[in-house]
């Protein structure tokens, strides 16, 4: 039987850490958009669990929907070139949006999908992303809602992935060497 801990190097945000941290961003969002109604726009599939765990511990009544984008692009280099897989079910037009995103990595994913979302006529439009990679703060994107600038290490867990695994941990940590078919793997 495969264990998962044995694939990681270390744990870099703790579950606990994790919790507190999203209790304190749904505080926040709370008092934002009091009165308002908000919709919450998830980005698939990392942002699973930041969009689940942030709507449950927020107070007001909120809207969830979801987009699936896929960048073109060589290997695991982002062209900021953006297909739409899956489109959002709602019309956002002169509604209050809020994006979920797990990662701002080169914020290329963000930064269009900030242009198209806006070109549909939002009353508002602002980010929220769980975590925030050093090469993110070179883009145009105003993030409004910021858990961990964390620094440039390949991370996994809590929605986020290494070929599509890993996203079921609870808490984010780096992956051994030995993953990657690195040494002796
Ligand atoms: C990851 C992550 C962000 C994006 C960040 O998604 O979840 O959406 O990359 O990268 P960027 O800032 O460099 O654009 P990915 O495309 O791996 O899809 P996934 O969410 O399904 O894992
Ligand atoms: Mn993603
Ligand atoms: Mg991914």
């Amino acid at each position: 039987e495969k264990d998962l801990g044995a694939d990681l190097a270390k744990v870099l945000i703790t579950e606990e850490q994790l919790q507190a941290k999203v209790r304190e961003l749904a505080a926040q969002v709370d008092a934002d958009y009091a009165g308002k109604d908000l919709l919450l726009v998830g980005v698939l599939k990392g942002a699973v669990m930041i969009m689940a765990d942030l709507a449950r511990a927020m107070r007001s009544p909120v809207s969830m929907d979801w987009m699936a984008v896929s960048s073109y692009g060589s290997g695991t280099k982002s062209s900021g070139v953006v297909r739409i897989l899956k489109d959002l079910d709602a019309d956002i037009m002169n509604r209050h949006v809020l994006i979920v995103e797990d990662i701002i990595d080169s914020g290329l994913t963000l930064s269009w999908l900030v242009s198209n979302l806006r070109s549909r006529g939002p009353a508002s439009l602002e980010i929220c992303a769980l975590l925030r990679k050093p090469e993110a703060v070179k883009t145009e994107v105003d993030v409004r809602y910021v858990g961990f600038d964390i620094p440039n290490e390949f991370v996994v867990g809590y929605g986020l992935d290494y070929a599509e695994k890993y996203r079921n941990l609870p808490f984010v940590g780096t992956l051994a060497p030995h993953v990657y078919g690195g040494e002796s793997a």
